[in-house]
């Protein structure tokens, strides 16, 4: 029997990168859909789960993704809320790899510092990546900040991470990479979660901070989201810090994306989102 991936995706077209993983991680074949909404969302999970018998359901498995962790979050409630009884199949939310970069980023950096009642600041936190990786942060018990260039964006995103995970992290503003800059005084670890090719401080903005023990950033394409640090830093002391850059993580997000594939042909009944993706992170870090 084929392992068929359905593959929901929030944004107006499906995701190359969620499709290409998805025949790594194992799929025998992705069936893909784009511009899905709650409202769009019952004929086809109906078409997913009576399509195969009890034992066979197991073959069939969902991946919710899309650039909105918001839009992902309530597509995932949907799913969870059509199933009843064995007329299920087991899903994975990882809104623009949310859950499984923050996962394989957060799972190396406690694994090289100890977390606990430590100050991190998340900076541009309002992207999937920097929503998911806030409340990583602190649910290993540190004590977590979020930046975004707008107050109201900032405070809607701690809200967002507040109703899922009860945990409410401190929105700060910082419109430039001097705000930036200042808004990491006094941190622990800096986590950089920046768009694409948007450099969010330089080097001279962290290199004499001297509370600073990690800095990482998850951009990987130049210019960098930190200035001093390199891509392929996987805990390399950069100015007495230790530093890991976007290749650094990608490797653990990589192999922890397929891992989760796999992982959901194994049986109809798993909900993969970040607290069972960061476990598996955790034991692959
Ligand atoms: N290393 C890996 O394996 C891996 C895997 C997946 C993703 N990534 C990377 O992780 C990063 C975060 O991904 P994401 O999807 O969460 O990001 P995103 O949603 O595209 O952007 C995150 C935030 O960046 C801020 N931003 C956008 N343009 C900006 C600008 N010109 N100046 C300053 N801030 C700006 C925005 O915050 P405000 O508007 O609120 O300020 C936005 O919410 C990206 O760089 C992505 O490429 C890496």
């Amino acid at each position: 029997m084929k392992k068929l991936l359905l593959l929901l995706d929030s944004d107006p077209v499906p995701s190359v990168y969620d499709i290409f993983v998805g025949y790594d991680g194992g799929a025998d074949h992705v069936v893909s859909y784009a511009g899905i909404t709650p409202g769009n969302i019952a004929a086809l999970i109906d078409g997913a789960i009576f399509t195969r018998g009890p034992s066979e359901k197991k073959h069939t498995a969902i991946f919710i993704g899309g650039a909105n962790m918001a839009a992902g979050e309530e597509l995932l409630t949907a799913v969870t809320k059509h199933f009843f009884g064995n007329f299920r199949v087991s899903v994975m939310l990882d809104s623009n790899g949310s859950n499984t970069t923050a996962a394989a980023a957060v799972a190396q950096i406690a694994k090289t510092v100890p977390l606990a009642s430590k100050k991190a600041v998340v900076l541009a936190g309002t992207g999937p990546v920097g929503l998911r990786a806030a409340a990583l942060f602190a649910k290993e018990g540190a004590q977590v900040s979020l930046t975004s260039r707008d107050k109201k964006r900032a405070a809607a995103a701690c809200r967002l991470i507040e109703a899922r995970f009860g945990i409410s992290p401190i929105p700060l503003e910082a419109i430039d990479n001097d705000a930036r800059g200042a808004a990491i005084r006094g941190a622990d670890i800096v986590f950089a979660a920046g768009a694409i090719g948007v450099e969010l401080l330089e080097e001279h903005h962290w290199r004499d901070e001297w509370t600073i023990e990690l800095i990482a950033d998850c951009n990987a394409q130049p210019p960098l989201g930190v200035g001093g640090i390199e891509a392929t830093d996987k805990g390399n002391t950069r100015q007495q810090k230790l530093a890991f850059g976007a290749l650094g993580i990608g490797g653990l997000k990589l192999k922890l994306h397929r891992a989760c594939i796999g992982q959901l042909f194994q049986s109809s009944d798993q909900v993969l989102d970040a607290e069972e993706i960061y476990s598996l992170a955790k034991t692959m870090a």
